[in-house]
Formats: structure tokens, sequence, C-alpha cells
């Protein structure tokens, strides 16, 4: 890994064993893209420069009409950050207001450092880890007194761009950034097909590819979360790029509030794309001195297909974003009460679950939504984070957890408030929409305004207070519904949107300082902010709501295209459609976790659960949490769903495969990927044993009657 300056010709390098990207600083002081794809070492790239002989004029500010020595023409040159108000028209990255009106902005390079190691942002998650080396380049305004600072850190040999900018206000009067976008890029083509993950509530992340078109597209969220709609993270491959061949760009973004990722191809046929913070409902007041930090955005180049991008991905989030020091351990097999019980519980209720649960293998016992204020309906209390004494003996309850041998987790909601609640009949004003107005209520609850000091304050109080008084070892922090009004905020307009995420990360990061032993999950609706900010405090999120096994298929495969299966969250629940081993088969290819009434579960159904709780003990923490995934054939595609995952060491390896609708005997053979082509494995579906060769070049044979819904788990170890 490198990071270099060349003088002679002002260009930067960044490179490592998977990538080169290179820019320069032309005659203007303008930063100029060059390149961004496998590495080229020292190849001469002046070529590269779309140095045109039909140069453009310009008016220079002696009043002389000059030509652009070295035929740079802002319209045309791939920018490395591109300008608003001149020439160019392609989408700029930033758009800032100043005295006058002004609104031109063009940053030109004044001087740059190159450092190892990664700065930590202020306020807002961001990547970190060892073997990073960062480039700083400090740019000025030419048409205002702002400075940026951009940053390109890259960690090791890991296929990922990490880029920041933070914007300095050094003049003496106000600005306001209306566009703050983590990046562009410029690539000098627009033969991609443009990858994204689109859905709903029960339907989070379908994965969607179309060849890119003229035009702009844009995947965008304002609904004040990363959203269940739209995800912030899309590829942009080659045509005929596979899950291993190919090159393929994949672009995300380590924030949970409003987003812009769009793709515009314009009439050179190159492709500029912008990410950042979605600029609807954004405007940004900055007082002199002040600094606007820009969430980091996230670059990744493969010539491995899309695999390639999912296991960089995957390796970045587990190693390079998610903080929590236990990650990387083995988790607790996870009970979770909701499906079973939902809102309608007591202690000698839950106390029953506890003692199923235990019996059916849980290590760790979640009490979802329904044990504070008076919340015997979703009606009432989010917001009243006391409780509900009448309903649950809550020291009982973790006692009783503990003496099985169980961690107790308990669900909190803590951005929201019912209007039936203690805490707005005394604070309205801490909800957001304004009173004098009809406000939309969704699952009949507000948002509570985290933009406000007061508000976040008075949240950190009452959780601490029941995480002080309780022993409590795991937290499930939901969010229900997507931002509506923004009005009624003591917040200037402009800028509620993001200072409700600022807010938020705020008292994730208090709570987690002060209870650095709390393992989180995150949550939104099931998977509606699943993203690479909330991943920064949550180790895993809940996936879905969705936990039928079928629907679950495609919900987790792609997920999977950006985030690694330690993350998802998944669980064997009690949807009829299918046995409780073929649930847990799937469930395994996340985090896993059990949701139901276990106090209703037959013999031989717990006896299900049981076996595939060993599996997981087993190998999960290696192969799974820990390992490489591959994906072998896609719901998106056809009829088979098949996965595997293989340890780091390439020992062992866990396949996953599934039909939907029946099938008569064919040849079916998957062929496994990730092996090591000389290492014996023996493979439970068969019992024989094979080099990986063999599984990767035959397959495993799955040549068999399939009734609607088979599914096979196969195990292959080292022999
Ligand atoms: C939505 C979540 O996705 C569910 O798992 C559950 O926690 C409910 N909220 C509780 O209200």
């Amino acid at each position: 890994m490198a990071i270099t300056y060349n003088a002679e010709n002002a260009l930067f390098r960044i490179e490592n064993a998977r990538f080169s990207y290179v820019f320069f600083v032309n005659s203007k002081g303008v930063l100029q893209h060059l390149y961004f794809g496998k590495p080229i070492g020292e190849t001469d790239l002046s070529s590269a420069d779309l140095g045109w002989d039909w140069s453009k004029t310009y008016l220079s500010a002696d009043g002389a009409e000059k030509i652009y020595e070295d035929n740079y023409y802002n319209d045309r040159s791939m920018a490395e950050v591109p300008s608003h108000g001149l020439m160019d028209k392609s989408g700029a990255q930033f758009v800032i207001e100043k005295s006058g009106g002004v609104t031109a902005t063009s940053f030109v390079y004044k001087k740059h450092r190159i450092y190892d190691g990664k700065p930590k942002l202020s306020a807002l998650p961001s990547t970190h880890g060892d073997d990073a080396q960062t480039l700083e380049i400090t740019l000025d305004d030419v048409y205002g007194n702002e400075r940026l600072l951009l940053s390109y850190t890259v960690y090791g040999d890991l296929g990922a761009l990490i880029r920041n900018a933070s914007i300095i206000n050094c003049g003496k009067t106000e600005i306001r950034v209306k566009r703050a976008y983590s990046l562009g890029l410029d690539l000098p083509r627009s033969d991609f097909d443009l990858m994204h993950f689109h859905g709903d509530w029960c339907l989070e992340r379908f994965a969607e590819r179309k060849p890119l078109a003229n035009g702009r597209f844009t995947v965008e969220s304002t609904m004040g979360r990363s959203s269940h709609e739209k995800n912030p993270f899309a590829v942009l491959c080659d045509r005929h790029a596979t899950e291993d061949t190919g090159e393929a760009y994949a672009f995300s973004f380590v924030y949970s509030g409003n987003f812009t990722l769009a793709a515009n191809v314009d009439k050179w046929r190159r492709t500029r794309v912008l990410l950042g913070i979605c600029d609807e409902d954004f405007s940004f007041a900055l007082g002199s001195g002040e600094t606007f930090e820009v969430p980091e955005g996230v670059l990744v180049y493969s010539d491995r297909g899309l695999g390639g991008v999912s296991r960089t991905m995957h390796d970045l989030v587990r190693n390079n974003l998610i903080t929590h020091k236990k990650a990387k351990a083995a988790r607790p097999v996870l009970f979770n009460s909701w499906e079973g019980c939902y809102l309608d519980f007591d202690t000698q209720s839950i106390l029953a679950y506890a003692e199923n649960a235990a019996k059916i293998g849980a290590e760790l016992f979640v009490l979802d939504d329904g044990w504070f204020g008076k919340r015997d309906t979703d009606c009432s209390s989010l917001g009243d984070w006391f409780v509900a004494d009448g309903k649950i003996d809550l020291k009982k309850v973790i006692d009783k957890c503990h003496s099985l041998g169980m961690k107790f987790g308990i669900w909190f909601e803590p951005e929201m408030i019912n209007p039936d609640s203690d805490l707005y009949r005394t604070h309205p004003d801490y909800a957001l929409g304004d009173g004098g107005y009809e406000r939309t209520l969704s699952r009949h609850q507000l948002v509570l305004d985290t933009s406000r000091k007061e508000v976040a304050d008075r949240l950190f109080k009452d959780m601490s207070a029941i995480l002080d008084k309780y022993e409590i070892d795991y937290i499930k922090w939901d969010h229900n519904r997507n931002i509506g009004e923004i009005t009624g905020s003591d917040t200037p307009y402009g800028e509620v949107c993001h200072r409700l995420i600022l807010g938020t990360y705020s008292l994730l990061d208090r709570l987690q300082k002060k209870y650095p032993e709390i393992f989180f999950e995150g949550c939104a609706s099931g998977g509606g902010r699943f993203d690479l900010g909330m991943l920064y405090y949550n180790p895993q999120i809940w996936t879905s709501d969705e936990t039928d096994p079928v629907q679950r298929l495609f919900i987790q495969y792609g997920t999977s295209y950006a985030y690694p299966l330690s993350v998802m969250g998944s669980h064997i629940s009690k949807n009829p459609i299918t046995s409780y081993t073929a649930k847990g088969r799937i469930a395994l290819f996340g985090t896993y976790g059990i949701e139901m009434n276990p106090c209703l579960l037959s013999e031989s159904e717990r006896e299900e659960v049981r076996e595939v709780n060993e599996i997981y003990k087993k190998y999960h923490c290696e192969v799974i949490q820990n390992g490489d995934l591959y994906r072998l054939a896609s719901p998106f595609e056809g009829n088979y769903t098949s996965m595997m995952s293989v340890s780091k060491d390439k020992s062992k390896a866990l396949v996953l495969f599934a039909n939907v609708l029946k099938e008569n005997n064919r040849y079916r053979f998957i062929k496994l990927k990730g092996l090591d082509p000389d290492k014996r494995y023996s493979n439970s579906h068969d019992g024989k044993i094979h080099d990986g060769r063999y599984y990767m070049q035959i397959g495993l044979n799955f040549t068999a009657w399939l009734e609607e819904f088979t599914t096979f788990l196969v195990v292959l170890e080292e022999a």
C-alpha cells in the first residue's frame, strides 16, 4: 500500500494490491481525476487526460480573453471535486451560498500531507483500523472564503478507498452549505450495469440490475433514515460481470439519514457518481470559523466481479467499521420474545418463556417491546422508559434468565414518542411537527426531536436509569417510522434532518462509552436502517420483520451484496411454511437466533432447533461470522438459492442449497467456490472426501427429486 505525490507532474497516486486511484493538480490548481481501477503502478497516464484541442477561452481578471493553456475546460475533464456554477453541469459535489448570493463553488489546491493512520470524525461514525494511510488535501474556494479538507484513506491491501471532506468557513460572514456530498467520481465510460437494492417493509434490499442509460439515475432517501425503500449502496459493473469476473465499482455511505447516490451519464459518455447527504430539506448555516463535517463515503473496486465487491465490503465492515470489542467473538444463541407474544405478556408468561427458551439452547434472552410505561398496545408509552411494574417484575425475569445460564437483553425505541405518554404530556414540544397543524402519526407515534440536546439528554438519563438498575447485556435499538414533518423544532429547518441523526449518533456514543459491555442490535421496523452508520454502533441489525423463510432467501441474499452475514439478524420463527430444520438452515446464514413461543414447541421441534444450535455453535463463528461469503445461485434469477461461507483459513465451509418450486430429477451440480484446490475436504452431503478442485470443478450433486422448498446444509471439513 502506498500513497505518493509526484511533484513534477503534481500527480497523486493511491495504490495497493487491489487498485490504483490517480489524479493530479492541473495548471489552474483544480484536481482532475485520471484513473480508478486495477493496479497500474507507475504507468504514464498523461494521455488519459482529456486535453482535447478545441480549446475554450476565458475572461481573466484583468479583462483579457485568454485561452486555457492546458486545454482544461471544466465541462469535459474528469473532475475530482465537481464544481458548481461553472461550465460543468453533470452534478456538483458542493453547493455553498456565500454573501451576496454567490453560489459558484470551485476548489483549488493549496497543500497536502500524507500520513499513516486515519483520523476519527468528531460527530459522525467513521472507518478506523491499523495499517491505514491517509492523503489529506487542503483546497480553497475560488469564489469564497471556504476551505475544503479532502481526505483519502486506504487500509492495507483492502480494495476500498475511504473518502472524506470537511468544509471550514474561513470568512467573516455566515455561509450556507446547500449541498455536501462525500464524493464525486468520474469514470470515462458508461457501458455499465447498475445494481441497487430497493424494497419495503418485509421486502428489504431486493437486488435490481439494469443497464445504465443516458441521464441521471438516483437512489435516494428522504425518509429521515436510510430506509427500507432504498439502501445507500450501489454497484456499477461491466455488463458481462458475474459473481467472479468483470470490473465492478461499489459505493457506500457511513450515514443513516437522508442520502443521494446518483449516477449521471452525460453527453461525453462519462459517468459521474455522486454520493452524499440528500440536499432536499438540507441547508446548513456555517458561522465564521465553523466546520461542517461531511459523512464518510466508501468506494470499492473489484476486478473479481460482484463477489469481490461483497467480500471487500464484508471485510471493511468487520475489520474497519464495527467498534464493539466482542463483535468477532462467538455470539450467544439469541432468543427474542416478539413473535411469540408481541405485547401480550406478564411476569409468569415471560418466566415460562425463559425456561423453555433455555431448554432449546438459548443463551441470551431478549425481552422485546412491551416492558415499559403502560405499553399494552402500540398506541402508548414510547418515551416512558420506566418499567411497567404492574405488568412485569423485570428483576425477577432477569434473575431467572441468569439462573438459567442466559444473558438478558431488552428492547428500546429511543427516538420515538407516543402522544399517549407521560413524556408527551409534559413535553409535547419534544416531538417533531408543528402542533398547530395535523401531524402524521405512523404506528401511532411521532418522532422525537433528537436534534435538540435536552431531548437527547433526557433519553440518556432515562435509559441510564434502567441500565444502572438492571443487569442488561444487550439492547435492541428500534426505530419504527419514517420522519414526516420536520417542522416544530428549535433547530433551523434545513438542519433538522442532519442534526436528528447527529443527535442519535451522540446518544449511542454516550451510552456505549458508559456501558461498553452491552451488545447492541439495530432495528428499524425490520431492516429500515441497514447502513454503515448504524453498523458502526450496532454489530448486528435485524434484517427484516419478514421471517417467512422463502422471502428470507431473497432478503438475506440481497443484503449480502453489501453487508456481511455476521451483521444480518436472522431468526428461526414460528412461520409455518416449513420445518424448523429448514428455517434454521436459512437463519444460520445470518446472525442466527430463535423467535417464537417456545412453550408451544413439540419435543421433536425442540430437537430440530437444538440440532441447528449445535451446527451454529460448532461452525458459525469461524465459518460464517468471520469467513468469506460466496454466492452460488441467486433466488432473483431462478428456482434455487445457494450460497456458501468458507473459513478464512479455508479449512471449513458451510453450503446452503434451497429450491422454491417443486422439481423432478435433473442434473443439478452446484460448483463451490473459495476452497483450497489442493486441500481434501469431507462433505456431509454424500459423506465422501474430495479435494477442493473437485468441489469447485464438478460441484456438489443435488440431483434428486426436490419437493417444494427442500433445503440442504452441507458441511465441508478439511479431511
Ligand atoms: C419492529 C421490529 O422489527 C420487531 O422485531 C419488533 O421489535 C417490533 N418493532 C416491536 O415493536
